[in-house]
């Protein structure tokens, strides 16, 4: 193999195309994938990147995943983001690759913009027909692109690519446009979703688990929030729980912290639903979310365990796990070197959070598609090794930068 282009302690940094750079990586060697490739939201009647049509983007996505496939242990986790409209087909290959399709998780956002065809203008334009100008869009100015150079930003940002072509707000000119004003063609992308595949197991959960290190979910350590969570043993009253005893006695079990959620929020989007719901399951036991413990009868009736009580109150939004949007992001966290900035950098505290669900402690998780380096900044936070793949030279300055630079301190979710 070439030699790496960057290595430290924890990161190793290879420049080239993933697929040649997976193929001289050994099999059985790294236990997670979280990877965030293109998305080829730009196939459309465009030839982008060599993908004419989604079936190419599908088979693209199953060449790198069976490569990924390949160099997971037995049972080892990959999370790969994609598009909204494509990720059926990241979906489809991740499985035809051998990976089992686990879940799916949906990162929702607030700051997304429409990529909508404006009907009305459009029939306007198609007949000669010239539109008044009435307005200007306050929006697009707070948003127009900064002139940066974003090299591949045609084929994965919504951020850039989504915005009306000028500010002018018009009015329609023929009776057809008119009759079309307030018509689109796309809704404002507001999700963006994860898809969780495991590679088979050798054996059983807890044989794949001791041999291997892979296989399971790291619960605890990406619970939501920092409220007590506790189960009781049977014959506790609920009331109990409610009455400032020591709930962590060994008929129970207390955790802080809620079961994490296979869907995950930016800011906006938590603000938006505690708006809607501000005082959501407030101060009241919750059946069925969390597994009760073991039973010895088909219907779960005997030795039945009680609760969980969340003893908590406040906003819907603290059932998800909610992190920044990087849009908003300090710029510590959005490198730039000279000219050079990514443009679809993902929130770090997004991807610690993924990178410690399926990463066994110490372990190594490959990253085919760096961008500028996210995953490999989250890797040493959170105390695993990264091998990153990227195969633009203008962001792998990027990545060093981010691994140069100070470390950030702890990940706190919904804060
Ligand atoms: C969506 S971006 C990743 C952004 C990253 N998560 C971040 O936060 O900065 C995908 C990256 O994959 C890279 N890429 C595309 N095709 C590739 C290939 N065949 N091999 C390696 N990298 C590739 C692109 O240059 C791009 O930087």
């Amino acid at each position: 193999m070439s030699a790496p282009y960057y290595e430290d302690d924890s990161v190793t940094l290879h420049h080239g195309d993933c697929l040649d750079v997976l193929r001289e990586l050994p099999d059985a060697s790294v236990d997670a994938v979280v990877t965030d490739p293109p998305y080829a939201l730009e196939f459309m009647g465009k030839t982008w990147d060599g993908w004419s049509t989604p079936a190419a983007f599908q088979e693209w996505c199953g060449l790198w995943a069976a490569e990924c496939l390949r160099v997971l242990k037995p049972g080892g986790h990959m999370l790969a983001f994609g598009g909204s409209r494509t990720w059926h087909r990241l979906a489809s290959a991740v499985e035809d690759a051998g990976f089992e399709i686990r879940d799916s998780i949906a990162w929702l956002y607030g700051s997304g913009f429409p990529k909508s065809l404006d009907v009305s203008k459009a029939i306007d334009k198609a007949a000669g027909a010239e539109r008044e100008v009435i307005g200007i869009n306050e929006d697009y100015l707070r948003r127009k692109p900064n002139g940066m150079k974003t090299p591949g930003a045609s084929a994965y940002s919504y951020s850039v690519n989504d915005l009306p072509t000028n500010a002018d707000i018009t009015a329609p000119a023929t009776d057809a446009a008119h009759q079309w004003q307030g018509w689109g063609t796309t809704l404002k992308p507001a999700f963006e979703p994860i898809v969780l595949g495991r590679k088979p197991l050798d054996g059983t959960v807890a044989a794949n688990v001791l041999a291997h290190g892979t296989g399971a979910l790291n619960i605890d350590g990406c619970r939501v929030g920092t409220e007590l969570i506790t189960q009781h043993g049977r014959g506790e009253s609920s009331n109990a729980s409610m009455s400032g005893r020591n709930y962590a006695e060994p008929a129970g079990r207390s955790w802080e912290g809620r079961w994490p959620a296979n869907v995950v929020l930016d800011d906006t989007q938590a603000a938006e639903l505690d708006r809607q719901a501000p005082d959501a399951g407030a101060q009241r036991p919750v059946r069925g979310v969390e597994p009760s413990a073991p039973t010895d009868s088909i219907y779960g009736s005997r030795n039945r365990v009680q609760g969980p009580f969340h003893g908590d109150k406040g906003g819907a939004s603290r059932f998800f796990p909610t992190f920044r949007y990087e849009a908003k992001a300090p710029t510590s966290e959005r490198p730039r070197v000279g000219e050079v900035a990514h443009p679809t950098v993902k929130p770090l505290d997004l991807m610690r959070w993924l990178v410690r669900l399926v990463t066994p402690p110490g372990g190594v998780v490959l990253e085919p598609f760096a961008g500028s380096g996210t995953t490999a900044e989250a890797c040493v936070l959170e105390g695993f090794r990264c091998i990153a793949i990227e195969r633009e030279a203008d962001y792998l300055p990027l990545i060093v930068s981010r691994l140069s630079k100070p470390l950030q301190l702890g990940l706190e979710l919904g804060a």
